[in-house]
C-alpha cells in the first residue's frame, strides 16, 4: 500500500500502470508530478487550483479528498478564480443550485482567454444527469474535464489524459459512472482544519423520498467497514483532531450492508474508545431507523456532541406517505421526547419542504403546529423543488409558486420565533466551545462551536483555536451567540 509518506518513490513509471486502486491512482499522480514540476519551471510561479463546493457535507468532503490530490501532484490551492485548474463540485438538490453553476460557468471566458492552458472541471452530483452534461457538452465548450461523484478517486488518471495526450488536449473528457459498489481506501486525504473533520460512514441512499434526487445522484447505500472508519479516525486523531463528524445521507441504517452487519451505535461505541478523540457528530439521521439503542448510546456517551438533526420535511403524516418517509408525525414527536428525556440538553435542528405537490391548507398547519411542538433550535426550510426523474415531479397537484411562497414566509416566521424564544431560555448558560476560527468580522473574537452546535463569538486569540473554552451565552445575535470566557 502507497501511504503519503511510504514508498510512493519507489513508482516505476516505465512500466504499465497498475490495475488494482489505490495503486493505480498513486501511479498517475507520479506521473503529473514530474509533469508539474517541469511546468513550474517552465512558467516560473507555482500551479494553483480553486475548488468550489456547492451543496452539502459529502461534497465538501469528496471537495478535500479532491485538493488532497490536487496538492500531491504539486498544484498550491488558491481562493482566486485565476488559476491553472478550476473545479466546481456541483449540488442538485435543488433547481437553484443547478442555476448558480451555469451562471458561474458563464462567467469564466475571460479567465479561459487570459489562461488558455487552465483546466476548467465539473464534478458531483449534477453531473450525474445526462441532460445537465449534455447541455454543457452543447452550450459551455470552455468546459475540460467532466466527472461524476462515483469516480472521483480516479481524478489523477482523468488529468494526466487531459494534460499529457495531445489529442485529448481540445476535446471535452466526460467520464461519468452509473452506480458502483466500488469504494477506493486509502487516497491522498486533504483535510481543511487540523482539529476537526468529516469522515465518510456510508455513500449513497436507498431511501428514494419522492422529491429526492440524491438517490439517482449518489447511487445505492454502501457502507465503509468499521475497521477502515476507526483507523481513518485514529489517524486523524494522531495528527491532532479532537473532533468528527461521521457522514451519510442516513448514518442510522449504517452497516446494513456489510458482510457482518453492525448498527450505527454498534459503530459509535467504538468510536467512543478512540483515546484522544473528545467530540462526535454525525449528520443525517433518518427518523425511520433512528433506533432505541441509539438513544440509548447518545445518553449514556461522554463524546456524542448534544445535538440531534432530525429532517422532518413535512408535519403531516398524510403527506409525510407521500414522500415515502416511513413516519408519521406521532412516530417522530416519540422520538423526540425519548430524545430529550435521554440528553435533556439536545438542540434539535431539522430540514422542512414547503409546497410539496398536494400540500393542503390543512398539511401546511399540521408543519406549523409541529414546529410548535417539537420546538426546534433552528430549521431549514425549502421551497419545493421539481427534480426531473423524482416520483413527485409527474405528480399532479403541483402547488402554485405564490401559494408555496406564502406559506414558506409563514413558516420562516414561526421557525425563528420559536429559535428566538430558545435562545433566550439558553443565555446565560455556560458551554465548552470549540475554537474553531478567527472572526472574520473582528479579530479580536473567535469563533467555535458547543457541544449543542451553537455557533458562538467570544474573546480570543488564534493560539487557541483547536482547543476547548468555556464561554458563557451573553446575547444571542440570531444565528450566533456573542459569549465570554468563563475562567
Ligand atoms: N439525506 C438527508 C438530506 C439530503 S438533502 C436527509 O434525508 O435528511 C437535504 C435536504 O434538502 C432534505 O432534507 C430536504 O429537506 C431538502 N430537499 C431534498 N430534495 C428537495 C427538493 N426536491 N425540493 C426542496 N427541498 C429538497
Ligand atoms: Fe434524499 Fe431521502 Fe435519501 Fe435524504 S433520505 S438523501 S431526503 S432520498
Ligand atoms: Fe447536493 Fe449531492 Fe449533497 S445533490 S445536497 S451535493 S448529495
Amino acid at each position: 500500500m502507497y501511504g503519503e509518506k511510504t514508498d510512493f518513490d519507489k513508482i516505476d513509471l516505465t512500466k504499465e500502470p497498475p490495475e488494482a486502486e489505490p495503486e493505480r491512482q498513486y501511479y498517475f499522480i507520479r506521473l503529473l508530478q514530474e509533469w508539474a514540476k517541469e511546468k513550474k519551471e517552465e512558467l516560473g510561479r507555482p500551479l494553483y487550483a480553486n475548488i468550489t463546493t456547492f451543496g452539502c457535507q459529502m461534497n465538501a468532503r469528496d471537495s478535500e479528498k479532491i485538493l488532497g490530490i490536487m496538492q500531491m501532484i504539486g498544484y498550491e490551492e488558491t481562493d482566486s478564480e485565476e488559476a491553472d485548474f478550476l473545479l466546481y463540485n456541483t449540488c442538485t438538490v435543488r433547481e437553484n443550485a443547478n442555476l448558480k453553476v451555469y451562471g458561474r460557468l458563464g462567467q469564466l471566458k475571460k479567465q479561459k482567454e487570459k489562461n488558455p492552458d487552465m483546466v476548467i472541471a465539473l464534478c458531483g452530483c449534477m453531473m450525474q444527469e445526462k441532460e445537465v452534461v449534455e447541455k454543457i457538452e452543447k452550450s459551455y465548450r470552455n468546459v475540460d474535464l467532466i466527472f461524476g461523484t462515483h469516480n472521483i478517486f480516479k481524478l489523477a488518471e482523468l488529468l494526466s489524459i487531459k494534460l499529457l495526450d495531445q489529442r485529448a488536449k481540445r476535446k471535452m473528457l466526460v467520464d461519468i459512472w452509473e452506480g458502483t459498489t466500488e469504494i477506493v481506501e486509502d487516497l491522498p486525504n486533504e483535510r481543511k482544519y487540523f482539529f476537526k473533520g468529516g469522515v465518510n460512514i456510508m455513500f449513497g441512499c436507498n431511501n428514494f423520498c419522492s422529491y429526492c434526487i440524491v438517490p439517482y445522484v449518489r447511487g445505492r447505500e454502501r457502507s465503509r467497514e468499521p475497521e477502515d472508519i476507526i483507523a481513518e479516525i485514529e489517524c486523524m486523531v494522531q495528527d491532532g483532531v479532537v473532533e468528527v463528524m461521521l457522514l451519510g445521507q442516513n448514518v442510522n441504517s449504517y452497516g446494513k450492508n456489510l458482510k457482518q452487519p453492525i448498527t450505527f451505535a454498534q459503530l459509535l461505541r467504538r468510536v467512543e474508545q478512540i483515546e484522544g478523540l473528545e467530540r462526535i457528530r454525525f449528520m443525517t439521521s433518518h427518523p425511520k431507523d433512528l433506533s432505541d439503542e441509539l438513544i440509548e448510546v447518545m445518553g449514556n456517551s461522554k463524546k456524542i456532541c448534544h445535538h440531534m438533526h432530525l429532517p422532518l420535511q413535512s408535519g403531516s403524516s398524510r403527506l409525510l406517505e407521500v414522500m415515502n418517509r416511513h413516519y408519521t408525525k406521532e412516530d417522530y414527536l416519540l422520538l423526540v421526547e425519548k430524545l430529550r428525556k435521554a440528553v435533556p440538553d439536545i438542540a434539535l435542528t431539522t430540514d422542512i419542504i414547503v409546497g410539496f405537490p398536494g400540500e393542503t391548507k390543512e398539511d401546511f398547519e399540521e408543519t406549523l403546529d409541529m414546529v410548535r411542538k417539537a420546538e426546534y433550535d433552528s430549521a431549514f426550510t425549502f421551497l419545493y423543488s421539481k427534480r426531473t426523474g423524482t416520483p413527485a415531479a409527474a405528480m399532479e397537484d403541483q402547488i402554485p409558486e405564490e401559494v408555496a411562497k406564502e406559506r414558506f414566509d409563514r413558516l420562516l416566521k414561526e421557525v425563528q420565533k420559536i429559535s428566538a424564544q430558545k435562545a433566550q431560555e439558553r443565555t446565560k448558560t455556560v458551554h465548552t466551545v470549540l475554537a474553531e476560527e478567527v472572526n472574520q468580522q473582528d479579530s479580536s473574537l473567535l469563533t467555535g462551536r458547543s457541544s449543542q452546535n451553537y455557533l458562538v463569538h467570544f474573546p480570543g486569540s488564534k493560539e487557541q483555536i483547536g482547543t476547548f473554552v468555556k464561554v458563557r451565552l451573553e446575547e444571542c445575535k440570531g444565528f450566533y451567540y456573542l459569549g465570554q470566557v468563563e475562567e
